[in-house]
């Protein structure tokens, strides 16, 4: 008590706290602007940052598309938009302030004269501040295009000019290594690396973010993350949604395995395997990443039916309710290859990591949605303890169970240690637990949205949580043979799997021999 008073009279000295706020006045152009991504994700995030204080009264917001509104209908939409999606549901008075921001321009991204008139109408800085954010949200054929147009347009500043010019491209990055590489390229030919931003969404949530603060800021668990005591890793995107409307001509191109496996789930596998950086620097983030994924040697297309499983979902109930088969959605082809469940073991061949094998999966109409990252560690030397386990009546003994971390993506936001306690019985017998860290417990407030916080950073100028070119290309390097074996069937089967179920029964044989195989999240 004593101690906690002189503490108390001691005055100290103020830390200081680094500042998000974005001070350079900007204007965001969003091309593609009439897309479900604008009024789903971009503006409500903008709309949020712009309410919290983060963004400068001089902000312009200017949506680029072909549709025809007008800056009054373009507002009407948005306003819609952020009762409709927004974190928060805004005030009457907090939407008008904010929508006198926004914009709209008419034109279409086939036609390069609309860049020189787009240039032309920014090029009043009194109104459209200098400083440009430009989010590429178009089709990825389109990516090279607009570039160009933007380019020859006078949209695009030097990286090193007074004002800065940064470009934000949506995922896909490319559909194969080959084209990656060459949008890469071709990037390079407008942009310098430091002006573009390649977002992975997953990469803003703040239970991923997590990962690194658990791993490097706590002395008491980094220590395990390493193959003398962990037996494998599960990291698992599950959804249980279908196709929604108006998306299956993107997924029926797409697939399973380009929509998340090369991205989101290869970052998120990156940050839990990833050697500590030397410093919180974008670049040293990267380089560690990189090295992660340099590290998983490709398997040979013909190895790919030992390593990887695809499915489709049929048709079937979903939470009592009828939904479609993939093959009968629309906008998908009735004898589509494309799979709606990828799962896949994966080895790194380093110093920390050989011998453990992380098994990764992400599907469609899966019965829960969930994304979550595994920790399954070793069982310990010597089995002196065990545990009664029920199934329904029938209890049985059995050994106790090896511990888990379970990182909890989302939802129920956390982190998870599973480990063996005395059960209160006079036998001595041990019982599976959990110490549980939950963010809505700790902190009761809501997660920012990671659109806020990427924009937020590209704004500030910080591309930590973006990808760089050579990862985009190594994270291409290990799925292309798979897409390769897939697309030439090489002995991979495409296998049904019923809605509200965790995929085709194939996926347990790829996990087979670890603990009890695939983690049922509950
Ligand atoms: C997107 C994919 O990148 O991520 C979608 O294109 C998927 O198919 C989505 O539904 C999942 O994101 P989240 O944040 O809902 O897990």
């Amino acid at each position: 008590m004593q101690e906690t008073e002189s503490v108390h009279e001691i005055e100290m000295p103020a830390i200081p706290q680094p500042t998000f706020r974005v001070r350079d006045p900007l204007t965001i152009t969003i091309f593609g602007a009439s897309g479900d991504l604008t009024q789903r994700k971009l503006m409500p995030a903008i709309f949020t940052m712009f309410a919290q204080g983060f963004l400068p009264a001089e902000t312009a917001i200017v949506g680029f598309a072909r549709r025809d509104y007008t800056d009054e209908s373009f507002r009407a939409l948005m306003g819609d938009a952020l009762k409709k999606f927004g974190r928060n549901k805004p005030s009457d008075e907090q939407l008008a302030d904010f929508l006198r921001h926004v914009f709209y321009y008419r034109g279409d991204i086939e036609d390069k004269n609309a860049f020189k008139d787009y240039a032309t109408k920014i090029a009043d800085a009194s109104k459209f501040p200098a400083n440009h954010l430009y989010y590429l949200s178009i089709k990825p054929e389109l990516f090279e295009t607009v570039l160009a147009r933007m380019h020859d347009a006078g949209l695009i500043g030097h990286a090193r000019q007074e004002h800065w010019t940064r470009v934000v491209i949506e995922k896909p990055f490319g559909h194969d290594l080959a084209s990656a590489v060459e949008l890469n390229h071709t990037v390079r030919k407008f942009l310098d690396e430091s002006q573009v931003y390649r977002i992975d969404h997953y990469l803003g949530k703040e239970t991923v973010q997590n990962i690194l603060s658990f791993r490097f800021a706590n002395a008491i668990f980094e220590p395990l993350f390493n193959n003398h005591l962990v037996d494998h890793i599960q990291i698992t995107a599950a959804e249980t949604v279908g196709m929604e409307s108006g998306r299956g001509a993107y997924y029926d191109a797409t697939g399973a395995l380009r929509d998340m496996v090369q991205n989101h789930i290869l970052q998120l596998l990156c940050l839990v395997t990833m050697e500590p950086p030397a410093s919180l620097t974008a670049d040293a983030i990267r380089n560690e990443k990189l090295k992660v994924l340099q590290s998983i040697v490709p398997p040979r297309p013909d190895q790919v039916g030992r390593i990887a499983v695809r499915g489709q979902y049929s048709g079937g109930l979903m939470d009592g309710v009828r939904v479609a088969g993939y093959r009968e959605e629309e906008r998908i082809d009735p004898r589509s290859m494309t799979e709606t469940y990828a799962a896949l073991k994966l080895n790194l061949q380093n110093w920390r990591w050989v011998g453990v094998p992380v098994f990764v999966r992400t599907g469609k109409r899966l019965a829960r949605r969930v994304s979550e990252i595994v920790i399954h560690f070793k069982t310990p030397p010597l089995q002196l303890f065990q545990t009664v386990e029920c199934v329904g009546d029938m209890c049985d003994l059995t050994h106790s169970k090896p511990n888990q971390i379970v990182f909890r993506i989302q939802p129920d936001e956390g982190i998870a240690l599973k480990f063996s306690a005395k059960r209160p019985v006079l036998q001595v017998q041990v019982e599976n637990v959990s110490m549980n860290f939950s963010y809505s417990q700790t902190w009761q407030k809501d997660l920012p949205e990671a659109y806020e916080r990427l924009l937020l950073d590209v704004m500030r100028g910080d591309s930590t949580l973006f990808t760089r070119s050579d990862e985009v290309e190594a994270a291409w390097r290990i799925v292309d043979p798979v897409l390769q074996a897939w697309r030439e069937n090489l002995n991979v089967p495409m296998a049904a799997y019923a809605p509200e179920s965790w995929g085709p029964a194939e996926s347990l044989a790829l996990i087979k021999g670890h603990d009890e195989g695939w983690r049922r999240p509950v």
